[in-house]
C-alpha cells in the first residue's frame, strides 16, 4: 500500500513521512511548496482549488492528510477547510483511494474558536465522503507554545492565555496516524495527549529559556468564552491514550525544529 502525505512538509507531515518511510512503505508527499532536504518526491498539489490531486492520487493509496488552514475567523476557517476537505474527498473518490486518514484536534466541540470550528467543518466534510474516514483527534503539539509565541511576541513582550494544554509530541502523533492507515478501518482512533498538563505561558518561558532569549512572557486572562474553557482545561484528554515524551524531553532532542 502507498501512503500519500497530504502536507508532507509540515510539523507533523515530516514525521509521518519519515516514519512511513522507516515502516517500509512507499510514500510520497503532497503540498504547494517544494522545501529541500525532503526524503521522497514532493508533488505539486494546492487543495484549496484540487489542482494537482488527480495526478497524485492512485487506486488502492491510504492518505493521511495533515494540511492545515491559516485562516482564524470562523466564516472563513469554516469555508477554506469545507474547499479543501471537499477535493480531497471527491478526488479520493475518482481515484478509488482505499482509505483516508485526518488530523484533528481535541476539544474542537467544546471550544467555539472559529479555527476548531472549520476543523468541525473539516471532520464533517470528511465524512460525507465516500471513501472510509479515519479521524485521530489529538492535543497540542510540542511546537505549539512556539508557535503561539511567533504570533504574540510584540518587541520584549509576548502576552499568552492561560490556556492549560497537555502537548504531545508530533511524532507521537505521526506513529499514530500510521497505526491508523495501517490498521482495521475505523472511525474515530482513540484520542491521544502528551503525559503532562501545563499552562501555556509556563511553557514558553521554558521555551524561551531553551534558547537564552530574553522576551518576556506575561500571562493573561484573556475575556470571551473559548478563553475562559481553555483555562479550565478543554482542550485537555478525557479519553484516550497518552504518549510518553514530555515537553522537557523534546526540548533537548533532535526532533525539535524551533
Ligand atoms: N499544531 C498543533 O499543535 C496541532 C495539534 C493537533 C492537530 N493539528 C492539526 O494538524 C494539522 C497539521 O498541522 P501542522 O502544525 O503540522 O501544520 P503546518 O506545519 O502548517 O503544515 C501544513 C502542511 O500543509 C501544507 N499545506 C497548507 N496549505 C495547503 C494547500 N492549500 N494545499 C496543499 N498543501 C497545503 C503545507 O505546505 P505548503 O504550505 O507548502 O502547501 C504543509 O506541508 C492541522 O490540520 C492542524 O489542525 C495541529
Amino acid at each position: 500500500v502507498r501512503i500519500v502525505v497530504l502536507g508532507g512538509t509540515g510539523v507533523v507531515g515530516r514525521h509521518v513521512v519519515e516514519l512511513a518511510i522507516a515502516r517500509s512503505h512507499d510514500v510520497a508527499s503532497g503540498s504547494r511548496h517544494n522545501r529541500t532536504g525532503l526524503p521522497v518526491p514532493q508533488h505539486y498539489v494546492d487543495l484549496r482549488t484540487g489542482h494537482g490531486l488527480a495526478e497524485l492520487l492512485h487506486p488502492d493509496d491510504v492518505v493521511i492528510d495533515v494540511t492545515n488552514v491559516t485562516a482564524m475567523r470562523a466564516a472563513s476557517a469554516i469555508s477554506a477547510f469545507e474547499q479543501t476537505a471537499g477535493h480531497v474527498v471527491t478526488a479520493a473518490a475518482r481515484a478509488r483511494v482505499t482509505r483516508l486518514v485526518l488530523l484533528s484536534i481535541v476539544g474542537i466541540d467544546e471550544v467555539p474558536l472559529g479555527y476548531y470550528r472549520g476543523k468541525l467543518a473539516q471532520e464533517a466534510t470528511y465524512r460525507t465522503g465516500k471513501v472510509p474516514v479515519t479521524v485521530l483527534r489529538s492535543t497540542q503539539f510540542h511546537e505549539f507554545p512556539g508557535q503561539m509565541l511567533a504570533a504574540a511576541t510584540r518587541g520584549p513582550i509576548a502576552i499568552l492565555p492561560r490556556s492549560m494544554i497537555q502537548p504531545v509530541a508530533a511524532r507521537d502523533v505521526a506513529s499514530a496516524l500510521l497505526d491508523a492507515a495501517e490498521g482495521p478501518p475505523v472511525s474515530r482512533m482513540p484520542d491521544l495527549g502528551g503525559p503532562e498538563i501545563h499552562a501555556l505561558p509556563d511553557l514558553a518561558r521554558r521555551l524561551l529559556r531553551s534558547r537564552n532569549e530574553s522576551t518576556r512572557v506575561l500571562a493573561a486572562w484573556l475575556p470571551g468564552r473559548s478563553a475562559r474553557l481553555m483555562s479550565q482545561g478543554a482542550l485537555l484528554l478525557r479519553e484516550g491514550r497518552t504518549s510518553s515524551q514530555t515537553f522537557d524531553q523534546w526540548l533537548t532532542t533532535a526532533d525539535r525544529r524551533s
